[in-house]
This record gives structure tokens, sequence and C-alpha cells, in this order.
């Protein structure tokens, strides 16, 4: 418990610090997967009812929501200050909308059954319980509702900036097996709650870097590298940087990542 209180202290401050980097580096580099998000919400008739976005970060799932459902109740929930911040530059664009800070594991009860949708895009990976957080969200919607989320799942390419990093840490943090066994519990926590998987898919889109070195440094300062650049000493991020462009090709690098992709009817 202290662990996990410990650890969304870390995370928190860490998407704070990322937050206007986050938004400059790596939104552009996402949209596809947070167009694809949205898509799967709003390409069917969808109930009355507010739509949650947790781990909403600076919010790129708004303006999307917002054209494709005019006029509903849109709340992003986020742990970062930092990020709820940016995030409310957005919402004070369009009616019915609001970004509150809060941890997204477990939703207010005020939300139970209520929800026309929930969406949530790469946030679902860093929960520290991803199958309780899928249970909340799926027991938010009303019936007929939608749940979409696209997250990171363990393995994300064979070859490519996220795979190097990935490799490079195993090395120094020996993964235990059940790191990551959650990904294995999503189907049943969705249709356990009584709602109908609809899609289970890992779709990849293309991602272009400068360079090696820019991606690594885009996300030592502003993305998922930036809690573990709090949690370790400078030395072991220069080592693992200088290890990290050993291995790297030169010059622009594109790759090809697969988030995974759930979809639910209530
Ligand atoms: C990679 S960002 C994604 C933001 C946005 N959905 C997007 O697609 O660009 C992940 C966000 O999840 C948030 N997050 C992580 N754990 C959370 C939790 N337990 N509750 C709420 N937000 C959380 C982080 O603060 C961060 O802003």
């Amino acid at each position: 418990m202290q662990d996990d209180t410990e650890r969304l202290a870390r995370l928190a401050r860490a998407w704070s610090e990322a937050a206007a980097g986050y938004e400059d580096y790596f939104v552009p580099r996402f949209a596809p997967w947070v167009e694809l998000a949205v898509d799967m919400v709003t390409e069917h008739p969808v109930p009355e009812g507010p739509v949650l976005v947790p781990c909403c970060g600076t919010f790129p799932e708004l303006d999307l929501l917002a054209a494709r459902l005019p006029g509903r109740e849109i709340v992003g929930i986020d742990l970062s200050e930092g990020m709820v911040a940016l995030a409310r530059e957005r919402t004070a664009a369009v009616p019915f909308a609001d970004a509150v800070v809060g941890d997204a594991q477990t939703l207010d009860a005020r939300w139970s059954g209520r929800c026309a949708a929930v969406v949530s895009v790469f946030g679902l990976q860093q929960i520290p319980d991803p199958v309780a957080a899928v249970g909340s969200w799926v027991d938010a919607l009303r019936p007929g509702g939608r749940l979409s989320i696209v997250f990171w799942p363990d393995a994300t390419e064979s070859d490519g900036p996220f795979a190097l990093i990935a490799a490079l840490l195993r090395e120094r943090f020996p993964a235990r097996e059940e790191d990551s066994a959650w990904e294995d519990d999503l189907a049943a926590a969705v249709t356990g709650r009584g709602a109908t998987l609809e899609r289970d898919e890992l779709p990849a889109f293309p991602m272009v870097h400068s360079s090696a070195a820019a991606y690594f440094d885009a996300s030592a300062a502003s993305g998922p590298l930036r809690a573990l650049a709090l949690s370790q000493d400078e030395d072991f991020m220069g080592d693992l940087r200088a290890e990290y462009l050993s291995r790297a090709p030169e010059g622009e690098w594109r790759h090809d990542p697969h988030a995974r992709l759930i979809t639910a009817r209530r």
C-alpha cells in the first residue's frame, strides 16, 4: 500500500514535470491511437450521459469527442496537477467539459451506471491494479454505454526505440513474469462485469524520431522515462543513454509500435 502511494506520488510528479514537453513531442506522435480510441466510441450511437476520460493527460481526446458528441458532458481525470492544468486550457474552450485531478483506478461512485462512454488512452499500463481499473470503468457505464481503452502492452515491437529501451531496462531490472500477467486478465475483467467484449486488437501506426537521441531525451524529460529518471541517479540515466545510443541506428528512426485496443459495450 505504502509502495503504491509512493509510486503514485512519483508518477504524478513525473507527469507534471513532463506535461509541456509531452504535449509537444508525444501528443502528435500518439494521435493515431487517440483518434482510433475515439472512433471506437463515436462510430456507434451512444446513450445519454457523460463521457469519462481516465488518464486524460493534456486531454488530446477532448476536441475529437466534443466535435462528434456536441453538448455532451466530457470529464478528464488525471493524477498529475501539471497535466490537468494543460488539460484545462483545452476544456476552457469546450462547454460542459472539465478536467479534474484524481486517481482513475477507482472512479467516484457518483459516476456508477451513468456514463455513455469511458475512453482511456495510454494510462492503463501505469495504474497499479489495471484489472481493478477496468472493472471500475465498466461499472461507470450505463446500459448500451461504450468502453474504449488503448494502452501500451509489455511488448510493443520487435525492433525500434521502445523495444531497445525495454531490453535495456530488463537487463537492469530483471522482469518478474507476473509484471505483465494482468494483460491476460483484462478480457475477463470486462465480461465479468456484464459487458460484451467487442474488440481486442494490437493496432500499429508508424512513428518517426529525428534521431535515437531525440527520442531518448524526449522520453526522459517529458515521457515514459521521466518517472525512472526521478527514481535513479544521473549516472544510471547516463549509462542507460550511452548503451542505448551504442545499440541504436544512426539518423532518423522510423518504427511501427503496436498498442492494445480493447472495446466493449455494456
Ligand atoms: C502517457 S499520458 C497519456 C495522456 C493522454 N491520454 C494521451 O493519450 O496523450 C498518461 C497519463 O496517465 C496519467 N495517470 C497515470 N496513472 C494514473 C492514475 N492512477 N489515475 C489517473 N491518471 C493516471 C498520467 O498522469 C499521465 O498524464
